[in-house]
């Protein structure tokens, strides 16, 4: 087998525990969210992967089949060129899935856009392209999967973040979007419950190794430090809450937003301290 994750889950967790399980993940060949797949994969569960870059989503199912063991039985397919913000197309996606892996008994909403931009700077397309694929995506794709999760009496987790639990520069787009699905979480806990369906939330930390850590951290030991757990966050971390969200020891839990951030969020908006306000101020006041 060729171990390419960062934690060996079987380990953690008792061998085959989502067996036969299938789970849906949309931006599934992002950084974290193919951790996530990955990790699922160890223990059982088939996954789809869906994406907006083909090219992207092809080398991931690619490099996710390779974490199949041999007894295993678990499939990984994966779709590209899907835009969650084009309903029609995540639903297609949807219908594929359920005839290629039988069902859909989990969901991970973990497509997003990112980029750092001042207030001057955000465009009105910009603001409303971050809240489409953040926000109007996760929606479309619970909408698209629900007949399949009333099914299966599933499972969801939408990938939310801390940003928005105070007020963080340079990021109004994602902090309105990820504080939005937060509430729909909560809203779809409350209406979902009844029909056996549960849906809590992963707020990612810095985690290390991805696109959006490296590039805004330069010292990754002196990030660190500013931690209290003292380290950057693993992938395999937001794995971990993952297993832990879709097995049976959470099933009481629904509504619930899970951090998952080594107490990050605790010490206040310490990360932006360097460029405020200085940095803010000249952005703000330049002529576009
Ligand atoms: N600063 C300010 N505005 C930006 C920007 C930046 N760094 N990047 C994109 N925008 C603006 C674009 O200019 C455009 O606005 P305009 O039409 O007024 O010019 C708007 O955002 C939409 O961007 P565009 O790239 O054309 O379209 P998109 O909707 O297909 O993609 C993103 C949106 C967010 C996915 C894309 O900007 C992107 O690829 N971001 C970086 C990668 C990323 O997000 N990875 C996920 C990490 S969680």
């Amino acid at each position: 087998m060729n171990i390419t994750s960062e934690d060996n889950y079987a380990t953690i967790w008792q061998e085959n525990l989502l067996k036969g399980k299938v789970c849906l993940i949309t931006g599934g060949s992002g950084d974290i969210c193919k951790e996530q797949a990955k990790a699922l994969i160890r223990l059982g569960c088939s996954i789809s992967i869906v994406g907006r870059n083909a090219k992207k989503v092809k080398s991931a199912v690619q490099e996710l089949s390779e974490c199949i063991e041999a007894d295993n039985k678990a499939k990984v397919i994966g779709f590209g060129n899907c835009d969650v913000r084009n309903f029609e197309k995540i639903r297609a996606v949807v219908r594929d899935t359920s005839e290629s892996l039988g069902k859909i008994d989990f969901l991970v909403c973990g497509a997003a856009g990112n980029f750092m931009a001042d207030f001057n700077h955000l465009s009105v397309n910009a603001f409303k392209s971050v809240i489409d694929i953040d926000l109007i995506g996760t929606f479309n794709t619970v909408k698209a999967c629900f007949e399949d999760l009333k099914y299966s009496k599933g499972s969801i987790i939408f990938i939310s973040a801390t940003l928005h639990y105070y007020g963080v520069p340079f990021q109004s787009h994602v902090s309105a979007a990820k504080s939005g699905i937060d509430a729909l979480a909560r809203s779809l806990a409350v209406e979902f419950g009844p029909l056996g369906i549960r849906v809590n939330c992963i707020a990612p930390g810095p985690i290390g190794g991805t696109e959006g850590f490296n590039r805004i951290v330069q010292d990754k030991k002196q990030f660190s430090r500013k931690i209290p757990i003292q380290r950057v966050g693993k992938k395999s971390d937001i794995a971990n809450a993952t297993i832990f969200l879709f097995s049976k020891a959470s099933s009481f839990i629904t509504g619930t937003i899970l951090v998952v951030d080594g107490g990050f969020w605790q010490m206040g908006n310490i990360n932006t301290i360097n460029s405020y306000p200085e940095m803010l101020l000249a952005k703000l006041k330049s002529k576009i």
